[in-house]
């Protein structure tokens, strides 16, 4: 994501890269090799943080916390866009608190198309009850991806069982196989397919009696999701300092 964000902030006009926060070693010298002016670990990040108006992070969650930890004053009147996923309750909790002095967007997925998705799926949940309507979602993804579902497929999960009323995805059932007898209503079935260089797809389908409805999104290019960032990022600068969202980006 580091590289896609860096290529595609050169290729903007209105864009400049002050410098990137890598770990000691390898990656600095990678980064520096890849043309950026000053890059520096953690511990001399303030090198960064004091030029830039926007921090974009794609890490892991611990050095996100470790960042916020150390540097969150210098955050202040500042926007920091975040597309690390799996954030613990630690980080989740230094975000909150960062976002009391700075403009905050956290995103588990930065795709424009995908956040539409969220929110068709959730109106269509609604709109189609688990009586009549049953909820199934089918995503596929390179040989190379390591966890199922997709994380992406658990959000419209939870955005189907938001629109039917429930917090979570409790009648989540993964795959099906052998006698697994007639179909509960109100179960969220999902389905991964995995193989080749597929970048990513997911389907949302509600299967009536005498109709069936698909919600499709499928991803054509892996710089999507640094593409998306930096929209988030120009819309995010200029805001007060709180917590936002796909959605508050969007206007959904
Ligand atoms: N929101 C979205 O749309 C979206 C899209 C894609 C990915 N992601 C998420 O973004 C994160 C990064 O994804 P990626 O594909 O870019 O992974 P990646 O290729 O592994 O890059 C992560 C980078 O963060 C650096 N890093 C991790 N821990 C660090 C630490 N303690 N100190 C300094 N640098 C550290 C890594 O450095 P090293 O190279 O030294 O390990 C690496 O350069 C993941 O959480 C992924 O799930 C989100």
């Amino acid at each position: 994501m580091g590289r896609s964000l860096e290529t595609l902030i050169r290729a903007a006009t209105d864009l400049h890269v002050v410098g990137g926060i890598a770990r000691t070693g390898r990656s600095v010298q990678e980064a520096q090799q890849l043309g950026l002016e000053r890059v520096v670990d953690v511990s001399h990040a303030i090198g960064v943080l004091d030029y830039c108006d926007v921090l974009i992070d794609f890490s892991s969650p611990a050095f996100l916390a470790e960042l916020l930890e150390r540097y969150q004053p210098s955050l202040a009147g500042k926007a920091v866009v975040v597309g690390t996923t799996g954030l613990d309750d630690r980080a989740q909790s230094l975000l909150n608190q960062t976002a009391q002095t700075a403009a905050v967007l956290v995103a588990s997925n930065f795709s424009r198309g995908v956040s539409l998705l969220m929110e068709l799926a959730e109106r269509a949940a609604r709109a189609l009850p688990p009586a009549d309507y049953d909820a199934e979602i089918i995503e596929a993804h390179h040989r190379g991806k390591v966890d199922a579902p997709s994380g992406t497929a658990l959000s419209l999960g939870e955005a189907v069982a938001r629109g039917h009323g429930r917090e979570r995805t409790e009648h989540r059932v993964d795959g099906r196989s052998g006698r697994t007898g007639e179909r509960p209503r109100g179960e969220i079935g999902f389905h991964s397919v995995r193989g080749g260089s597929v970048i990513g797809e997911h389907h949302v389908l509600f299967l009536g009696t005498r109709e069936r409805i698909e919600l499709t999104h499928i991803a054509t290019d892996r710089a999507l999701f640094a593409d998306g960032a930096l929209a988030a990022a120009r819309w995010l600068a200029p805001q007060p300092p709180g917590r936002y969202t796909m959605a508050d980006f969007l206007g959904l």
